[in-house]
């Protein structure tokens, strides 16, 4: 998809932890520096780029201003209480940042579940009031990149369809079918000892080591939709194979919804 115009993608930040953009950094398919340097123009990014200060803020404008246009990409929630002062970046809120840039995008993309869903933002008691990406704009056009991290391939996956000119196809909850079509159970290696009733009383336990079903120590592979089984985190490897319980971290609410995530 190398092109000699690179679309050009802000990256603008809300209340979050910056692990999507460690995940981000960490896609393979292609690496990062094929990425920024020959598919993507990537004029904005509060924590990878070099420039700091106005230099920063002069490049955000740039971008928000070519007559090309830009795709705008939001990691984290947006926190509203008192008028969103709890979340400030170059001396704006982030709801206003978002609010300006969502206004002039060609198109929009909410990574992560703080972004698509609020996240831990927005779990109870939500101190900041914090909301996701297309409830604070109001907006149902908005693609969710949902996951806590998400697997960088699905962002950029959908960053390729949309450049392609491709029909995003969304779930109800405005997920890439493509990519959060089909559950995290149903793509499961262990799925076959769920099917044969064989469950891993704890997880150090032998019966775990042989790859038994999780779902008695709290698993919520059944009703969380994602492909992390198939697609893997950096070709390596996922929670379950790995050992761990799916605790749902691409749908919504999944803090207060899915707790305790560890049980037995
Ligand atoms: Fe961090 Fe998870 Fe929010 Fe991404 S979705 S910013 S990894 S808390
Ligand atoms: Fe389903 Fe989880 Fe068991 Fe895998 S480990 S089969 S996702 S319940
Ligand atoms: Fe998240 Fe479950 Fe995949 S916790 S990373 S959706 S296995």
């Amino acid at each position: 998809l190398a092109a000699s115009k690179r679309p050009s993608v802000i990256y603008l930040h809300g209340a979050e932890c910056t692990g999507c953009s460690e995940a981000v950094l960490r896609t393979y398919k292609p690496f990062i520096d094929e990425l920024i340097l020959d598919t993507i123009s990537l004029d904005y990014h509060e924590t990878i780029m070099a420039a700091a200060g106005e230099a920063a803020e002069d490049a955000l404008h740039k971008a928000m201003n070519s007559p090309d246009g830009f795709i705008l990409v939001h990691e984290g929630a947006i926190p509203t209480i008192e008028n969103g002062n709890w979340g400030m970046v170059g001396g704006h809120t982030m709801a206003d940042n978002l609010k300006a840039c969502a206004a002039k995008a060609k198109a929009i993309i909410a990574m992560g579940t703080c972004a698509t869903f609020g996240g831990v933002q927005a779990a109870k008691p939500n101190p900041s009031q914090a909301v996701s990406v297309a409830k604070y704009l109001d907006r149902k056009d908005v693609i969710n990149i949902a996951g806590c991290p998400p697997n960088p391939i699905n962002f950029v996956g959908a960053v390729v369809l949309y450049l392609k000119g491709e029909k995003i196809d969304l779930d109800s909850l405005n997920r890439p079918k493509a990519f959060f079509g089909t559950s995290v159970h149903d793509q499961c290696e262990r799925v076959k000892f769920f099917d044969e009733g064989k469950f891993a009383p704890s997880f150090d336990s032998e019966e775990a080591k042989k790859g038994y079903c999780l779902y008695n120590l709290g698993c919520r592979g059944p009703e969380t939709f994602n492909n992390c089984p198939k697609v893997l985190f950096n070709d390596t490897n996922w929670p379950v194979k790995a050992g761990h319980p799916c605790i749902g971290c691409s749908e919504p609410s999944f803090w207060d919804s899915m707790s305790p995530f560890y049980v037995g």
